[in-house]
C-alpha cells in the first residue's frame, strides 16, 4: 500500500473518531457512535497491517496478540458490573500507559525498523519525542494502577499526603527534564531506563495524595494522559492515526476532567494537589447525634407517590449498586398509569462516572424525555408533590448550597428539599462519596426509606398493586 493511500484511510478512520464521539454525547446515538468508533479503528489497524507488510512470522505474532487481547477483553466486559467501570477504565488506561513505553523501547532498539535512524544515530527529534511520550507512558502506568487500587477499594481512598511531597514531585519534575534533554543528545540506554522509573515513581507520588471522592476526575485526567502519550510515539512513528487518535483522547480527557470538576465545583489544580475526600462515611449513622428522623416503609411511600399529581425520580450510585433501574422503571410505569407525572433528574456527577445514571436508565428502557439534566428540572422540585431520592446522596446535600465551610460548598445540587416531600431510599443514614453527613435526613419534609434500593422499589411496585 502506498504512503498517500494510507494517510487518506488515516484520514477516514480519524473522522470516524471524531464521529464517534459525537456519537456517544447522546443516549440515542450512543450506539451509532460506538460503531462508529469501532470501524474507524478496524481500519486503522488493517492500514498499519497493509503498510508495514510484515512477515509471516511478524503476522503470526500480530494475530496471536490480537486474539489474546480481543478474547480478554470481550470476557471482561461481558463480566464487568457497571459500577466497577471507573476501575476497569483506570486498568485499561495503564494497559495504554504500558504500551507507550514498550513502542518507545522498541523504537529505541530497533530504530531501522520504525524509519527513524540506526543504533547510535536516531534522529534527534524521533529522541526527543520518544523520551517525552515514553515518560507520560510511565507516569500514566502507575498513576493509573495507583487509582485502580483505590476505586476498588484494595486500598484505602483516603488521600496518602507524604511530608514535603510538593518539593518531592518538583524535584523528580525537574531531574526528569534534565534526563530527557540528556537522553535527546546522548541516546544513552541507561539513561532512558532512568526516565522510566522516575517516571513511574511520578506517577505514584501524583496520584497517592489524591482521595477517592476526586479519583473518577483522575481517571479522566489519566486518559488525557494516555492520549498525549500516544500521540507522541505516533510523531515517533510518523504514524497520523496514532497522532489523530492520541489527541482526540488526549483533548476528550482533559475537556470531561474540566466537566467534572465544574459538576463538583472544584478547581483543576485542588484535585491535582490531593488531600480531598476519603473513604465512605460511616455507614450505621454514627454521627446521627441527637437529631431524629422520619422512617417510613413501602406501604407509606406507595401512598403518598400514587397521591401525588407529580413526582421527580433522583437517582444515585446507591441505585447502580442495588441495580434497582428496572424496578424503578416499572413503579414508574404504575405511577404513571395512575395519572401521576414522572420524570428524572441527573445531577452531572451522580454516580461514579460520566452519564452513569442516563446508562443505567437507558438500560431499563427508561424514555429519554422523562430524563432532565440539573439545570433544566431544578426549577421543577418546588412544584412538585414527591422527589423520590433512590441511591443518591451527595448530590442532593445542602452543605454545598448553605454551608461555607463545607468542602463540597459550591457544588450545585438538586433541591430536593424544595419539594413537598422527599422521600430517602437508602440502607443508613450513612454519608455518601464526599464522606460529609446530610442534613436532609433530619428535616421535617423528609421520610428516609431504609432499605436496599431495589428491594425496597420492588416492594412499592407491590404495594402499589394492592
Ligand atoms: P453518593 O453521595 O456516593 O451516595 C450514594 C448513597 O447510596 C450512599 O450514601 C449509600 O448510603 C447509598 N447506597 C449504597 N448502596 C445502596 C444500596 N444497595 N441501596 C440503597 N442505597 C445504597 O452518590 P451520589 O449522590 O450519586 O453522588 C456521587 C458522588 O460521587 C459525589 O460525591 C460526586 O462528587 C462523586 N463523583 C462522581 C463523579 C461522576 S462523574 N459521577 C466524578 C467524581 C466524583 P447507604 O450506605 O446508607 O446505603
Amino acid at each position: 500500500m502506498s504512503e498517500s493511500t494510507a494517510a487518506f484511510l488515516y484520514l477516514v478512520s480519524g473522522v470516524l473518531f471524531i464521529l464517534a464521539l459525537r456519537g456517544l454525547s447522546h443516549p440515542t446515538t450512543s450506539r451509532q457512535g460506538n460503531v462508529m468508533g469501532m470501524v474507524g479503528m478496524a481500519i486503522a489497524v488493517l492500514t498499519t497491517l497493509f503498510l508495514a507488510e510484515p512477515s509471516f512470522g511478524g503476522l503470526l505474532l500480530i494475530v496471536v496478540g490480537i486474539a489474546i487481547g480481543g478474547t480478554a477483553g470481550a470476557v471482561i466486559a461481558r463480566r464487568i458490573a457497571m459500577t466497577a467501570m471507573p476501575q476497569l477504565v483506570a486498568a485499561f488506561h495503564s494497559l495504554v500507559g504500558l504500551a507507550a513505553v514498550m513502542v518507545a523501547a522498541a523504537a529505541l532498539y530497533a530504530p531501522e525498523s520504525m524509519g527513524i535512524g540506526t543504533i547510535g544515530a536516531i534522529h534527534g527529534q524521533a529522541l526527543v519525542e520518544m523520551s517525552i511520550g515514553v515518560a507520560i507512558g510511565a507516569i500514566t502506568f502507575t498513576g493509573s494502577v495507583i487509582a485502580f487500587l483505590k476505586l476498588d477499594g484494595r486500598m484505602s481512598g483516603k488521600p496518602i499526603m507524604l511530608p514535603s511531597r510538593h518539593a518531592i514531585n518538583i524535584a523528580l519534575g525537574i531531574l526528569l527534564v534534565v534526563l530527557v534533554v540528556w537522553f535527546a543528545a546522548s541516546e544513552s540506554h541507561v539513561l532512558f531506563w532512568l526516565i522510566v522509573l522516575v517516571s513511574l515513581a511520578l506517577g505514584v507520588l501524583l496520584i497517592v495524595p489524591i482521595g477517592g471522592a476526586d479519583m473518577p476526575v483522575v481517571v479522566s485526567m489519566l486518559n488525557s494522559y494516555s492520549g498525549w502519550a500516544a500521540a507522541g510515539i505516533g510523531f515517533t512513528l510518523q504514524n497520523l492515526a496514532l497522532i489523530i487518535t492520541g489527541a482526540l483522547v488526549g483533548s476528550s480527557g482533559a475537556i470531561l476532567s474540566y466537566i467534572m470538576c465544574k459538576g463538583m465545583n472544584r478547581s483543576f489544580v485542588s484535585v491535582i494537589l490531593g488531600g480531598f475526600g476519603g473513604d465512605s462515611g460511616p455507614a450505621g449513622g454514627e454521627d446521627m447525634g441527637d437529631r431524629t428522623i422520619k422512617q417510613g416503609s413501602a406501604e407509606d411511600a406507595a401512598y403518598l407517590m400514587a397521591n401525588a399529581s407529580k413526582v421527580i425520580i433522583v437517582p444515585g450510585y446507591g441505585m447502580a449498586v442495588a441495580q434497582a433501574q428496572h424496578a424503578l422503571r416499572e413503579m414508574a410505569d404504575k405511577l404513571k398509569e395512575a395519572g401521576v407525572e414522572v420524570k428524572y433528574a441527573i445531577h452531572p456527577v451522580a454516580g461514579r462516572m460520566p452519564g452513569h445514571m442516563n446508562v443505567l436508565l437507558a438500560e431499563a428502557n427508561v424514555p429519554y424525555d422523562d430524563v432532565f439534566e440539573l439545570e433544566d428540572i431544578n426549577s421543577e422540585f418546588s412544584q412538585s408533590d414527591v422527589a423520590f431520592v433512590i441511591g443518591a446522596n451527595d448530590v442532593t446535600n445542602p452543605a454545598a448550597r448553605d454551608d461555607k465551610s463545607s468542602p463540597i460548598y459550591g457544588m450545585p445540587i438538586l433541591n430536593v428539599d424544595q419539594a413537598q416531600t422527599c422521600l430517602f431510599v437508602k440502607r443508613s443514614l450513612g454519608s455518601g462519596y464526599a464522606g460529609i453527613d446530610n442534613t436532609l435526613f433530619y428535616k421535617d419534609n423528609t421520610m428516609m426509606l431504609l432499605a436496599d434500593a431495589k428491594k425496597m422499589v420492588e416492594d412499592i411496585v407491590k404495594a402499589l398493586d394492592r
